[in-house]
């Protein structure tokens, strides 16, 4: 067994560890994530150790075994559509829910509206009981939905559930970054050590109790917290909650699921009393009405939601060696990739010119269906000319995945999206080459 004063190399980008330090990591390739921390081998071997000793464990037959079925008791439904939809069909008895986020995009807010719908404990390790009843009364919900426990430490929340003899469906712990899972244990609160022990026990509560139990986790964009990453595979489902805090488009998005898809999406707005769920037709992710110079439209499907999106593209004459590429909601590689067809294949010297293309929102996407707008985009910014629809004054949607040798393939769900794209009243263009392109401009 390890010395308590050892000390192990934990990588902050996936959570693996190591004996000695290097600069790099050699699981996951991410340069300057290893830190030092105390060993944190002996609490959890501790535990492990105890239970262990007291009951003896046994083979378990399956066929001797009362197995419930998913869709019937053990599911439950959030009464909110669109957490329900990423989610699968509700949230399953004893799952345990990773809720990670910026700071600031309105992860505490949307849990306590999932509270104010089915009612639960609120763990509060961030803020105080009034400061959540501040917010229950903005929101307008239901006080006697909420229980609160204000505390970071995990031994309290298994000594209340003891207590009560757990009458709780749901727990949400706010946030993971506060909770202690060991006083005497290695580390401050926001510790690797803390954040990973406190989540090994959160996950034995809820698998003991049945009770679901969502975990908030703080996301800083260097990711140099203890990030959901190193968590995730403790955990039965990854949510992200992403969106430009100074916009107030908010998109639920599930990373891992053992309960249900892993492809969809919830879209949400922030408004003043909260987060209201949005439909397709109501997402506009577009800032101009009117066709504009460097910009183009979209259809994107993340999972089966369509979303309509706008595209920015701006080319402008380099004065470097090495032109800037800079690229906001869509893959670097894949935008690299675009830039190279675009000159090759439209005759463009882009070599000469700095490009930056970002996608309206803050979202990101992941559909190479937007090909064919971003390579419009930065087509339209080096010509200075608007992309317009064949009839009428309106921006055509640009669908289609480039290739290689500049054909523009179909893409999944393209009936859909063309139903889609109709019902908008919009128009959708299509070419089979992007040398197309050079017919509209
Ligand atoms: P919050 O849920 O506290 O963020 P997180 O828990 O992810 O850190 O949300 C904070 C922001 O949301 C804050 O800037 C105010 C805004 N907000 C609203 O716009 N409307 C609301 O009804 C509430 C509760 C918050
Ligand atoms: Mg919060």
């Amino acid at each position: 067994m390890k010395k308590v004063s050892e000390s192990v190399f934990v990588c902050t980008n996936c959570g693996n560890e190591f004996s000695k330090w290097s600069g790099q990591c050699s699981a996951c390739k991410e340069w300057n994530c290893i830190k030092e921390v105390k060993s944190l081998g002996k609490s959890i071997k501790g535990r492990r150790s105890r239970k262990s000793l007291g009951e003896s464990k046994e083979i378990k037959k399956l066929s001797g075994m009362a197995i419930e079925s998913k869709d019937s008791t053990s599911v439950f439904t959030t009464n909110i559509g669109e957490f329900d939809r990423v989610l699968g069909k509700g949230i399953v008895r004893g799952q345990v829910v990773l809720f990670g986020g910026e700071p600031g995009i309105g992860k505490s807010t949307l849990l306590t509206q999932l509270l104010g719908k089915i009612g639960g404990l609120y763990v509060a390790g961030e803020e105080t009981a009034e400061q959540i009843g501040l917010r229950v009364q903005r929101l307008g919900l239901d006080k006697e939905k909420f229980d609160i426990l204000e505390t970071n430490s995990v031994d309290d929340v298994e000594e209340i559930l003891e207590r009560t003899n757990n009458v709780f469906k749901i727990a949400v712990v706010d946030s993971i970054q506060m909770m202690i899972s060991d006083m005497e244990g290695s580390g401050a609160p926001g510790s690797i050590s803390q954040i990973k022990q406190s989540t090994f026990r959160l996950v034995e509560i809820a698998k003991k109790t049945g009770m679901a139990i969502f975990i908030v986790g703080h996301v800083t964009k260097e990711g140099d917290i203890a990030g959901p990453k190193m968590l995730e595979h403790m955990v039965d489902t990854v949510l992200y909650f992403e969106g430009e805090r100074s916009g107030e488009l908010r998109i639920l998005r599930v990373d891992k699921n053992r309960f249900g898809p892993t492809d969809e999406v919830g879209v949400f707005r922030m408004e003043e009393k909260g987060l209201r769920e949005i439909s397709s037709e109501e997402v506009s992710l577009i800032d101009s009405k009117v066709p504009q110079i460097g910009s183009t439209i979209s259809m994107v499907m993340e999972g089966t939601r369509p979303l309509l999106v706008e595209i920015q593209a701006l080319v402008t004459e380099s004065f470097s060696q090495m032109p800037k590429r800079i690229f906001s909601g869509i893959d670097f590689n894949r935008g690299q990739l675009l830039v190279a067809v675009a000159q090759k294949i439209l005759g463009i010297p882009l070599y000469k010119e700095d490009v930056f293309v970002s996608v309206s929102g803050g979202i990101k996407i992941s559909d190479p269906g937007c090909d064919l707008a971003v390579v419009g985009a930065i087509y339209s910014s080096y010509k200075n000319k608007v992309i317009k629809s064949a009839k009428g004054n309106s921006s055509p949607v640009l669908i289609g995945e480039v290739s290689l040798l500049g054909q523009v393939r179909r893409v999944k769900m393209a009936e859909k999206r063309a139903k889609e794209i109709k019902s908008l009243g919009k128009e959708m263009l299509t070419i089979d080459s992007i040398k197309g392109l050079k017919e509209l401009i």
